[in-house]
C-alpha cells in the first residue's frame, strides 16, 4: 500500500509542504493515542474554562490545542497558527513560511460518550511581509489554501487530505506509525437521499432551509419524489467522511437566534477546509449565497452558514434560496 509521503509527491507537492504536513500528523497520532486511552488518562470530562467561542473547553480540546501548538510551534515551518481554542493568532518562526489554522478537536461534547471526534487543519503560505503576531494574513480566502484535511478519530484513525490534487483517504497503521492510502481520488455520488442537519433548531431557520428541509421529510409523497434518510453525529468530521464515502448533504445553515453570528461553524477551522476536500471530490460547498472558499474572512473566528456534499442535491437545495 501506498505511503502518504509518495502519494504527495505524486500531487506535486513541495518537500517543506510534505515535512509540515508530516510535523502535524505527528501531533495527530499522539492525540489519536491520547484519545483511545480514554478514562484510563485522565482525559476525558470537561475544564472549568470558556473558549473564546463562547464554549466550555473540555479537556481533550484543551490537551489536543497544546500537542498542535507545541510540535508546530518548534518545527521552523510555521509563521504563525490560528485555532479554535486560541483567542489570538499564535506566533512561530519569524522566517517560517507557511500558516496553519485547526479545529484541534472537533466534536469534543462526543468525548464523553466515545464517539467520533476528530482534527480539522488547513494551510497556506504566510506572506514574506508578515509579522508572526499579525492575524492579518489569517483574512483570506479559503482559495488560498495550500492544503487540508482532517484525521478522524473511530475505530480505525483515518486521514482525509487535499493538496489541490483531489482528495485522498489514508488509515494509520498503528502497527508502524504510519498512514497508507486506503482510497485515492474519492468522488462524492452525485445524487444523494440521505441529509444531516440538526432539526432540533427548526424553528431558527430561515424561509428556504425550512422548506427545503420539509421537502426532504416528505420524502416519497413531496416535490422531490423520493424517501430521505437522516443522520447526524454531532461531530462534523464524522458527518463529513460520511459524505465524503457515500454521499449526502451536510447543513448547518444561518440561525436567526443571533443575527451577530451567521451559523454555528467557524470559517477558518471547519468550514474552509471541509469545502476544499469535499470540491476536490466533485461535491459543492456554499453558504447558500456564494462558494464557502470565496468569503473573505473579516476576522479570524468568523463563523459561516455551510451546506456541503453531493453536487446535485446541494444545488436543488440552493434552488430554495434563489426562489
Ligand atoms: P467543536 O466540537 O469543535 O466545537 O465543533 C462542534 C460543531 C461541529 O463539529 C458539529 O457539526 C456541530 O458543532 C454540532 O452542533 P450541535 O450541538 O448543534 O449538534
Ligand atoms: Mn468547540
Ligand atoms: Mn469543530
Ligand atoms: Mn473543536
Amino acid at each position: 500500500m501506498k505511503r502518504l509521503n509518495s502519494q504527495l509527491q505524486q500531487d506535486g507537492a513541495p518537500l517543506e509542504l510534505i515535512l509540515l504536513i508530516r510535523t502535524l500528523l505527528a501531533g495527530c497520532k499522539e492525540i489519536s493515542f491520547r484519545v483511545s486511552q480514554g478514562a484510563l488518562a485522565g482525559v476525558l470530562g470537561s475544564t472549568l474554562s470558556e473558549n473564546v467561542q463562547g464554549e466550555t473547553q473540555k479537556k481533550l480540546d484543551v490537551i489536543s490545542n497544546q500537542i498542535l501548538k507545541d510540535t508546530l510551534r518548534d518545527s521552523g515551518y510555521v509563521k504563525a497558527i490560528s485555532s479554535e481554542e486560541e483567542e489570538d493568532v499564535v506566533p512561530c518562526s519569524a522566517d517560517g513560511n507557511y500558516l496553519v489554522s485547526f479545529d484541534p478537536l472537533d466534536g469534543s461534547s462526543n468525548t464523553e460518550i466515545n464517539s467520533l471526534i476528530g482534527t480539522i487543519f488547513s494551510i497556506a503560505h504566510a506572506p514574506q511581509w508578515m509579522k508572526p503576531d499579525d492575524p492579518s494574513a489569517f483574512l483570506q480566502p479559503g482559495t488560498q489554501m495550500v492544503a487540508a484535511g482532517y484525521v478522524l478519530y473511530g475505530p480505525s484513525t483515518m486521514l482525509a487530505m487535499t493538496t489541490g490534487r483531489g482528495t485522498h483517504l489514508y488509515t494509520l497503521d498503528k502497527t508502524h506509525g504510519g498512514f497508507l492510502l486506503t482510497q485515492a481520488n474519492v468522488k462524492i455520488p452525485e445524487q444523494t437521499s440521505e441529509f444531516a442537519i440538526n432539526t432540533s433548531n427548526q424553528r431558527h431557520w430561515e424561509a428556504p432551509i425550512q422548506q427545503y428541509v420539509a421537502d426532504l421529510i416528505a420524502g416519497a409523497d413531496g416535490p422531490r419524489k423520493k424517501d430521505y434518510n437522516m443522520r447526524w453525529v454531532a461531530a462534523m468530521v464524522g458527518d463529513i467522511h460520511r459524505v465524503l464515502c457515500r454521499g449526502g448533504i451536510f447543513m448547518y445553515p444561518f440561525d436567526k437566534r443571533n443575527p451577530k453570528i451567521p451559523g454555528k461553524l467557524r470559517l477558518l477551522y471547519e468550514a474552509n477546509p471541509m469545502a476544499f476536500l469535499i470540491e476536490q471530490a466533485g461535491g459543492l460547498a456554499s453558504t447558500g449565497e456564494g462558494r464557502i472558499m470565496e468569503v473573505m474572512p473579516s476576522e479570524i473566528h468568523q463563523r459561516v452558514p455551510t451546506l456541503l456534499g453531493s453536487k446535485e442535491e446541494v444545488e436543488s437545495c440552493l434552488e430554495y434560496y434563489v426562489k
